[in-house]
């Protein structure tokens, strides 16, 4: 039976994406950054993968409302579960954002606060998104500093931002937007600033808290390679729009033209590339 729900639950579609478009006023004229965008993503690791400035960011933010003000958002319809994104309005969104869905960026130092402790910051999180008292709080945090793989949480607990590594502060920042205990999580480019040690380090924990607590992953990236061996599914932008959703299995039998430009541009490791290394 348990297992009938946990199927249930991960076949549902969480979110809806229906001809998103997103545009910026400049001083310029106006830019447009999503021109139109479709997908739906279920209880899954979706990747959202293109090349840079043709909207991945962009994607993420719109879901979260987090777009600045010089945006305008256009779509047909942007749905979160029960919840109409285009008419919510912002203290639904508030609401939403943390508890419901959360955000992580590729670079943890502006997500975090840099004249507070890691433990406060996590704690505040607690006791916003869930109502927890500061020693309930401080409970719940070194549990989930714990499943980020922090040796030594009460040594984190008491650091600030600016005396952590970039794969410690990414970890930190990872705890602090899971305090909610959200069902989507929205990553972007979470490994891109990383050493290929701390982003594998990383993408793990990712993995591991997706598994663990039956999150829907969006994972932004504009690394194909690393996004077909990650995600169950792709959807692959090409200026401002969605031009193709295909299984991270199939990808590389795709026969769009931009992904198989982008397979084509992939780097390759010395050891495919050259045919005279048989190492
Ligand atoms: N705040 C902004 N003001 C003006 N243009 C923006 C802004 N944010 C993004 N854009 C433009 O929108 C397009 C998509 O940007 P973005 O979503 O950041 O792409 P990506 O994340 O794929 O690199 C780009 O042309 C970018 O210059
Ligand atoms: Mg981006």
């Amino acid at each position: 039976m348990a297992c009938a729900t946990h199927l249930i639950r991960a076949v549902k579609v969480m979110l809806t994406i229906n001809n998103l478009r997103v545009s910026y006023r400049t001083s310029r004229g106006e830019v447009r950054g999503l021109t139109g965008v479709n997908f739906i993503c279920k209880r899954e690791k979706l990747g959202i993968v293109g090349g840079s400035g043709s909207g991945k960011s962009s994607i993420g933010r719109a879901i979260m409302g987090l777009l600045p003000r010089n945006a305008h958002l256009f779509a047909d319809e942007m749905r979160f579960e029960n919840n109409d994104l285009l008419t919510c309005g912002e203290t639904a969104m508030r609401s939403l954002r943390g508890r419901r869905m959360a955000m992580i960026f590729q670079d943890p130092l502006l997500a975090l606060n840099p004249v507070m402790t890691i433990g406060a910051q996590i704690s505040e999180s607690y006791k916003i998104h869930q109502g927890l008292s500061a020693s309930v709080s401080r409970t719940h945090g070194l549990r989930m500093l714990r499943s980020v793989h922090i040796e030594n949480p009460d040594q984190m607990w008491s650091a600030y931002p600016s005396e952590l590594s970039g794969g410690m502060a990414q970890r930190a920042m990872i705890a602090m937007m899971l305090a909610g205990g959200p069902d989507l999580l929205i990553a972007d480019e979470p490994t891109s600033a990383l050493d290929a040690i701390s982003g594998q380090a990383v993408l793990q924990i990712i993995d591991e808290l997706v598994q663990s607590q039956g999150m829907g992953l969006l994972f932004i990236s504009h690394d194909l390679s690393l996004v077909e061996r990650f995600c169950d599914r792709i959807v692959v932008i090409q200026d401002g729009e969605s031009v193709e959703t295909i299984k991270a299995s199939a990808l590389s039998a795709s026969d769009h033209p931009y992904t198989r430009a982008l397979l084509a541009a992939r780097p390759r490791l010395v050891a495919e590339a050259s045919p005279t290394n048989h190492n």
